[in-house]
């Protein structure tokens, strides 16, 4: 384990695309990072590829409930279609912790905005008071995480939360991993992100490119 006064990230389902990416990211920014999945050997191999692009050996891997446990912060990105499933086989090991929701409900064969309520809004109604959801990231392509490390992101991330300081907390997380973060408001707010995911990946399709994305104006990060 890596000595670090940082707060542990846990990424449940970061085996995939967008999960290795912003554990790329934080990891980078010196986070002590466990990837999950639900078989420990495919997560201790993501966390592998992750040490040897970095030359460090700030991630490991864990089954997702193990995972949950000894981080500080969890952040979900399991598949969409897994994302109330997953939620709860793990509501016993996030009672206590922040969870971050990046799940946008958009098929990018037809994308369309989903309808209420917010995928993050359903994940805190599954994990009852006891965790602090917070969606955000819903609209941050992975391709453009893994890419110029070290370097900011052109995106920003939209952070929506009912309990303000959580909101805060994942605000400097997204600045850490090279995106301005601004608060966005509540949890139900989250629906409109992943919305906007659905306008950008329309963008992406009709323009020929993969780096639509959000940029707020009128606002100081
Ligand atoms: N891809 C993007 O650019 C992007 C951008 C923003 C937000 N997101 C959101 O991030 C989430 C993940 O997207 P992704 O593209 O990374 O997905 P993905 O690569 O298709 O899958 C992510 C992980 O989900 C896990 N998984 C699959 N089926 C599962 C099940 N039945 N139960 C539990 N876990 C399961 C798998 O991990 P194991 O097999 O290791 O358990 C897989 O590696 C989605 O909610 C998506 O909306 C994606």
């Amino acid at each position: 384990m890596p000595s670090s006064s940082l707060p542990i990230i846990a990424i449940l389902g970061g085996t995939g695309k967008e999960g290795p990416g912003l554990a790329l990211r934080w990891a980078s920014a010196g986070y002590p990072i466990i990837i999950g999945s639900r078989q420990a050997e495919k997560a201790q191999a993501t966390a592998a590829e992750l040490n040897e692009r970095l030359s460090t050996k700030a991630a490991r891997g864990l089954e997702n409930g193990p995972a949950a446990r000894e981080a500080d912060i969890c952040v979900l990105t399991v598949v969409q279609e897994a994302h109330q499933s997953a939620l709860q086989s793990l509501r016993a090991d996030l009672q206590g912790k922040i969870l971050v929701d990046a799940t946008a409900r958009v098929d990018f064969r037809d994308p369309r905005p989903p309808g209420p309520p917010s995928a993050a809004r359903i994940a805190q109604e599954i994990l009852g008071p006891g965790v602090r959801v917070v969606g955000a990231f819903q609209s941050v392509p992975a391709h453009a995480l893994k890419k110029n490390l070290g370097q900011k992101i052109d995106a920003e991330v939209l952070v929506c939360a009912d309990d303000l300081a959580a909101a805060e907390t994942v605000i400097e997380l997204a600045n850490a991993a090279g995106m301005a973060g601004f608060y966005a408001g509540g949890l139900d707010n989250a629906l409109v992100v992943e919305g906007l995911t659905a306008i950008l990946i329309s963008l992406n399709k009709y323009y020929g490119v993969k780096t639509a994305s959000i940029h707020m104006a009128g606002l100081e990060p």
